[in-house]
């Protein structure tokens, strides 16, 4: 089985107001509220491709039970372990009129106890035939930022593959532990070397010294600009057409949704890279904190264009 996992999920609530005023009431003109959060992303856009898998993580509170209902709802299974806290809820508002102006709060979430800790750990270790998981996100209070390492570790050892979609501390903790995958956009792959990254070969450059630390194949997005991977004697780079799009939230985790898609049809890295591409820019074009679903990616993939950055090279 597939697994995601996410340890400080949410509830976002979006809304679409004309322009807001801080002086009177802002009228709201539309409202929606999706399961978030970096595991739970890749889990809804893995289910609407049509791979089976289930999202671990951690849930509380009202907020937990309409997190896990509108999972259920969308079809993606869960395995939660239930804490004390409640689920965070994040606050998204869109301006409809102007610039189209967006404010982003997101909350911190519930305090996580030693014992809940242990009760994942333990789900984690007793999973049964585990073939892939994605990791990601930020951690939850209470939470040390070792716990990547310790869960990459676990994985390993039970033969799965791990995809990490960190960044700071917990990007470099869970390289500690050598991951198949991990999905760094070009800020945090910056910050995770130590140096401003500018053009494709000091981003390759630097996928190359991430490499040697012991992580399988390093994937860089960056934005419009696509997608690079680096891997044992593979070097490719793919790039979405010019679209039009109305999104930015969720976009790395749509990409590493489907990069995990084409893992598990066994494609090629190339494949996989195109096909996580196209799942990142399908989502794009999907208005709040929808989805692209498997016609949209699918859609996509031819419109990818692909550069083996090996060939260019001789
Ligand atoms: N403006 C855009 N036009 C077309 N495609 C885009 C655009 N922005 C992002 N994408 C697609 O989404 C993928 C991931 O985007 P990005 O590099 O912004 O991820 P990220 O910074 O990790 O996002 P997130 O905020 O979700 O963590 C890109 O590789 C690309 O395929
Ligand atoms: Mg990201």
């Amino acid at each position: 089985m597939i697994y995601t996992l996410a340890l400080n999920p949410a509830i976002d609530r979006t809304m679409w107001v004309e322009r807001m005023d801080f002086h009177a009431t802002t009228r709201v003109r539309r409202e929606s509220r999706y399961p978030g959060g970096k595991g739970i992303d890749v889990s809804r856009v893995l289910t609407g491709l049509g791979v089976p898998n289930v999202a671990l993580g951690f849930v509380g509170g009202f907020v937990g039970d309409e997190l896990e209902c509108r999972l259920g709802y969308e079809g993606v299974q869960t395995d939660m372990v239930r804490v004390s806290g409640e689920t965070r809820t994040n606050i998204i508002v869109n301006e409809t009129a102007g610039d189209g102006r967006h404010l982003l709060l997101t909350a911190k979430g519930p305090k996580i106890d030693p014992h809940e800790l242990g009760t994942l750990f333990r789900k984690i270790e007793n999973l049964s035939e585990p073939s892939m998981m994605a990791i990601g996100g930020s951690l939850p209070r209470g939470v040390h930022p070792d716990a990547y390492r310790r869960i990459i570790t676990i994985m390993k050892r039970k033969g799965a593959m791990t995809i990490l979609d960190a960044d700071g501390d917990n990007l470099r903790s869970g390289i500690q532990a050598g991951p198949d995958y991990i999905k760094p956009n070009r800020h945090e792959m910056s910050e995770l070397v130590g140096r401003e990254l500018n053009g494709l070969e000091e981003i390759v450059q630097a996928a190359e010294e991430v490499r040697s630390q012991g992580v399988g194949t390093v994937l860089v997005s960056m934005g419009a600009d696509g997608m690079v991977a680096v891997g044992d004697g593979k070097r490719y780079l793919a790039t979405p057409p010019k679209v039009e799009t109305v999104n930015n939230v969720g976009l790395g985790d749509s990409a590493v949704a489907g990069f995990m898609y084409g893992l598990a049809n066994r494609f090629e890295l190339k494949d996989c890279l195109v096909h996580g591409t196209a799942a990142g820019t399908a989502t794009a074009m999907k208005p709040g904190t929808a989805r692209a679903n498997r016609e949209d990616v699918m859609a996509m993939v031819p419109r990818i264009g692909l550069r083996d950055l090996m060939r260019d090279e001789k």
